[in-house]
């Protein structure tokens, strides 16, 4: 058999190209599926999520991610390929309804092939996930911020464009069957191993309108999309914002972040509103002491990558029943060093909590950091997640601040 095309046939390399690529789109949707379906069960706040389900999610989704963006990369060179190649006229061009639904089908493919697997790496590399692509690159993408909105559109735009892309598989095959069961002609058996020649019609469907009708189901799905994305909750985190405090020192800026090791992944992410109650003296009092500080934060208000709703929802920092966390101190000095000695309350379970403090004043202006581990089990956060090399036990929180001294009246 010929590697290369006629006007006549398709040859091996295209035939290959076009069986291997369906097998795997194949797998694609069994793998997104089931990926997606264990996915579901982890966010389900009655279902009680254990190692085996994170296990095999992540498992899936590793593979769904690797494969697909190998797809990605023989796409590119199939349509090359195809470029280069005459192409089989079809064999019923001049039934110009039918000609031209089949050429706006393929265009629709050919896209697809690209569209679908990118807006899925765009959708992971916007987010920090704990599924890996195996590949050693690709965990990044240029021009691709780490952003819970361009995360929630490109994962509608997946959504979107999959079914975009079954719901021309279904036209294609059917058109194929068609073909070869009720035209009984040789469309389908050319596409098969071994040579099979076909004389087209001498009519045949023009390009423009196949790629017009396939242009706008793709804009249609694309602002459909973002559209969705924009409006989703899980671009904007979730739950009142925290009342403003009254403090000696004002808190202008800050960062508070957390890390998790997600089987072996480390997966990060921050709080976006918390508050700091802070007093502090340059002189410390007869004890030692320089001031206290009360930190409140806003649990709803995390982001943690593709993990979010896991991590608020009831078998973790359960945002519902306990929506806020504390960290109650004194500064005190220890050994020349500044200490924040204190309580730190999450979900219902306090633990005492002794953490250094680096701090710089200037011209009225303080800036403050520090961190420090814990074991989630001491807070009861994930206690059905027993192994470790699925989700670690320490949680590291690191946080820096700036303040400014309040005017003294
Ligand atoms: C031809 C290639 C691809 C096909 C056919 C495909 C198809 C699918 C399907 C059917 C789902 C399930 C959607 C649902 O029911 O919610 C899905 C989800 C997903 N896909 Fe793909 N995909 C492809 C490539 C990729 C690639 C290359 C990546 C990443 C590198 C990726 C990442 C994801 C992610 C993260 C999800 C879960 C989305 C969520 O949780 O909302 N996909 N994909
Ligand atoms: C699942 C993913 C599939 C994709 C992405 C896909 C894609 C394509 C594309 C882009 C073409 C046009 C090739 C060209 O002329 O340049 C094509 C042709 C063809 N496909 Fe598929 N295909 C898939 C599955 C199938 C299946 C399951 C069947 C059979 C039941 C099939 C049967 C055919 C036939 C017979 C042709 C030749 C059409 C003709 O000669 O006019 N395809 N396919």
């Amino acid at each position: 058999m010929a590697r290369g095309n006629t006007h006549l046939t398709y040859g091996s390399v295209t035939k290959t190209f076009h069986w291997t690529i369906a097998l795997m789109i194949a797998a694609m949707f069994a793998l997104g599926w089931s990926a997606r379906t264990l996915a579901g069960w982890i966010e389900a706040p009655d279902i009680i999520t254990t190692d085996a389900t994170i296990t095999w999610a992540k498992l899936l989704f590793s593979m769904h991610k690797t494969l697909g963006i190998t797809i990605f990369f023989l796409a590119i060179l199939r349509i090359l390929w195809a470029i280069s190649q005459p192409k089989p006229g079809l064999l019923n061009g001049d039934n110009a309804a039918e000609a031209t639904l089949a050429e706006a089908v393929h265009w629709l493919l050919y896209g697809s092939l690209i569209a679908v697997p990118l807006s899925g790496w765009v959708y992971h590399a916007s987010t920090t996930g704990y599924a890996p692509i195996w590949w050693s690159f690709g965990q990044n993408l240029p021009f691709v911020p780490k952003d819970a909105q361009v995360a929630a559109i490109s994962a509608a735009v997946h959504f979107i464009l999959q079914w975009v892309l079954a719901g021309a598989i279904l036209l294609h095959v059917a058109g194929a069957v068609k073909h070869h069961v009720i035209d009984r002609d040789a469309t389908l058996r050319r596409m098969l191993p071994g040579r099979m020649d076909a004389i087209p019609t001498r009519d045949q469907p023009g390009h423009t309108l196949p790629i017009l009708a396939a242009l706008a189901i793709w804009a249609a799905a694309l602002g459909a999309g973002a559209w969705a994305g924009w409006l989703s909750p899980a671009a904007t985190p979730q739950g009142a914002a925290l009342a403003e405090v009254q403090s000696d020192w004002a808190v202008q800026d800050g960062a508070l972040n957390i890390a998790i090791t997600q089987g072996g992944s480390e997966v990060t992410g921050r709080f976006d509103d918390w508050t700091a109650s802070i007093s502090y003296s340059e002189t410390p009092d007869a004890g030692g002491r320089h001031g206290d500080v009360t930190v409140t934060v806003a649990i709803p208000s995390l982001s943690l990558g593709s993990v979010t709703d896991q991590a608020t929802g009831p078998d973790y920092l359960a945002a519902e029943a306990w929506p806020t966390a504390t960290f109650e101190a004194d500064l005190v000095e220890r050994e020349g060093a500044l200490v924040a000695d204190g309580t730190l309350r999450i979900r219902d379970r306090q633990m005492p909590v002794s953490m250094p403090v680096r701090l710089a004043i200037e011209n009225g202006t303080a800036d403050a950091s520090g961190s420090l581990t814990i074991d989630r089990r001491d807070y009861a956060v994930g206690l059905e997640m027993k192994d470790e090399g699925t989700l670690a036990f320490d949680v590291e929180i690191d946080w820096q601040l700036t303040a400014a001294r309040a005017p003294q009246d």
